[in-house]
């Protein structure tokens, strides 16, 4: 069983997703941990699920490598990241830049839920930069995390049609209809082995 834990930053549906998900018999992962760089409203979906939450402020450290430092080791105490059997870290709407020294610590087994199309638009307002650039067509992106932004191996994607006229909001709420099923989908492929993550043997 694939240990998961979830980074948010926001409303969560994207770790309801997966919450439920591990609710169902056979699911191949579990969820031991969702932790926020905020008092994020999508806690209460953990909570609601008897999963323990925790929430490690940059604005409480010097920098932003010592708020990875505190970030890794909340995930280590619960079994994240750490021994023979590290599990996986699924940053499911973190709006903050994972510091190098995190991402070196758990990449591979740290992915990230974007939505568009990588390497288009990448960074904290994808969907905007989109219609702003006029695009007929995004989508969302699954990939492993690097040190870059947004830049990391590609694990699977999803295409989704731009409406015309329509507004950042609800274009991306189409798109979490699409990003939904697709991380969870990825997830469980990871736990069952049927996708390799980069740099590991299958
Ligand atoms: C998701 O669409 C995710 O891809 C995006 O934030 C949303 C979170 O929704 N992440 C980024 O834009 C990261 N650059 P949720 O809180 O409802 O799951």
């Amino acid at each position: 069983m694939l240990k998961i834990a979830v980074l948010i930053s926001g409303g969560g549906s994207n770790l309801k997703a997966l919450l439920d998900a591990a609710a169902e018999p056979g699911f191949p992962a579990r969820i031991v941990a969702v932790g926020s760089d905020t008092q994020a409203t999508g806690l209460a979906y953990a909570q609601a699920a008897g999963v323990p939450t925790f929430v490690v402020r940059p604005s409480d450290y010097g920098s932003r490598e010592e708020w990875g430092q505190v970030l890794a080791a909340a995930l280590q105490e619960h079994g994240v990241g750490t021994g023979p059997d590290p599990g996986l870290v699924v940053s499911a709407g973190l709006m903050r830049i994972l510091p190098a020294g995190f991402v070196r610590l758990f990449s591979p087994r740290l992915i990230n839920t974007h939505p568009a199309l990588l390497p288009l638009f990448p960074g904290a307002h994808a969907v905007r930069d989109a219609l702003a650039a006029g695009e007929t067509e995004t989508g969302v992106t699954v990939h492993v995390i690097d040190e870059g932004v947004d830049t990391g191996p590609v694990l699977r994607q999803a295409r989704v049609a731009i409406l015309p006229g329509e507004t950042e909001a609800d274009l991306h709420e189409r798109i979490k209809q699409i990003e939904r099923p697709l991380l969870v989908e990825t997830v469980r492929e990871i736990a069952e082995g049927i996708l390799v993550l980069p740099g590991e043997l299958g």
